[in-house]
């Protein structure tokens, strides 16, 4: 394997390997790798003949008071991760690398907003879109691998390659869990004893709203309200949000949907955690 940590090696990289006419897979990830990344570089190496992986925490995706700093970094062990996976390149760029000076163009969403993270996170999937049109660009993968994990991040992820015309097949991956249901995630680790115990509620929370539905109600507003009062009488955390919309479109439900997502967010003392299940009604 072999670790990339400036621009110009990387370019030298990719030159290389489309010479060598060999599919590229690219899995962007903020490191701290857990499962859930790891089920994405899986799905890399089996459909791919060259697996890069990115670590970046990207300053431009979060907000003015949110955890940036806080964000848990570990790039030893992701090293290691990445190595015994499988992975063929890392790229591992410094901020100033990505972003030498304050950046003059960055992207604009219009659809697939205004909703779920977008409202409690403003600016932040211009962010994401940014960083993600620069690596997209430099490592011109056949494939790019994203969890459903952040569905939001995926709808959107989904438009810009089809609104820019990236020649990039997106790969949706379902979410890895916990034994108890509790969705993998770098933010866990920032959970304390006590809100770890009561965050296998939320995809509880998802399952039950989820079995409502099924059961025939079909207001919004009362299965959301039901997934809130499940949440709030089991967590300590501060519900975010509880939304259910079609998917990936994610507008509000008519009769003539079939795929929805329900998706929530729990406001804990230091970490904000999100889960979603999409189904067929
Ligand atoms: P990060 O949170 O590190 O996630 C990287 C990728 O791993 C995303 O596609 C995310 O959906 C996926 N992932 C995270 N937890 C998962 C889980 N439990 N199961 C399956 N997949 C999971 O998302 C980002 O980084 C950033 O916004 C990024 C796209 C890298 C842009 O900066």
């Amino acid at each position: 394997m072999e670790i990339i940590r400036s621009i110009t090696e990387l370019k030298q990289v990719i030159s290389t390997i489309k010479n060598d006419q060999q599919t590229i897979g690219f899995v962007p990830t903020m490191g701290f790798l857990h499962e859930g990344h790891l089920a994405l570089v899986e799905a890399a190496r089996a459909e791919t003949d060259q697996v890069i992986l990115s670590i970046f925490v990207n300053p431009l995706q979060f907000g003015e008071n949110e955890d940036f700093d806080q964000y848990p970094r570990n790039e030893a062990n992701d090293l290691q991760l990445a190595r015994k996976h499988g992975v063929d390149y890392v790229f591992i760029p410094e901020v100033n690398e990505m972003y030498p000076e304050s950046i003059g163009v960055s992207m604009t969403v219009t659809q697939r907003i205004g909703v779920l993270c977008d409202r409690s996170r403003p600016g932040h999937f211009s962010g994401v879109l940014t960083v993600l049109t620069k690596l997209f660009h430099l490592v011109q993968s056949d494939f790019a691998y994203f969890g459903n994990k952040d569905a939001q991040q995926i709808a959107i992820v989904d438009l810009l390659i089809t609104d820019l015309n990236f020649p990039i097949k997106l790969r949706m991956i379902p979410t890895v869990r916990e034994d108890d249901g509790l969705a993998k995630s770098s933010r866990n680790v920032n959970l304390s004893d006590s809100e770890r115990k009561e965050a296998p509620a939320l995809y509880q929370a998802l399952v039950h709203g989820k079995q409502v539905m099924i059961d025939g109600e079909r207001s919004a507003d009362k299965i959301e309200e039901e997934i809130s009062r499940f949440l709030n009488e089991r967590t300590s955390g501060k519900v975010d949000y509880v939304e259910l919309l079609s998917f990936p479109n994610l507008e509000p439900i008519r009769a003539t949907d079939h795929q929805v997502i329900i998706a929530l967010a729990v406001q804990f003392k230091k970490a904000r955690l999100i889960d979603n299940i999409i189904f067929n009604i």
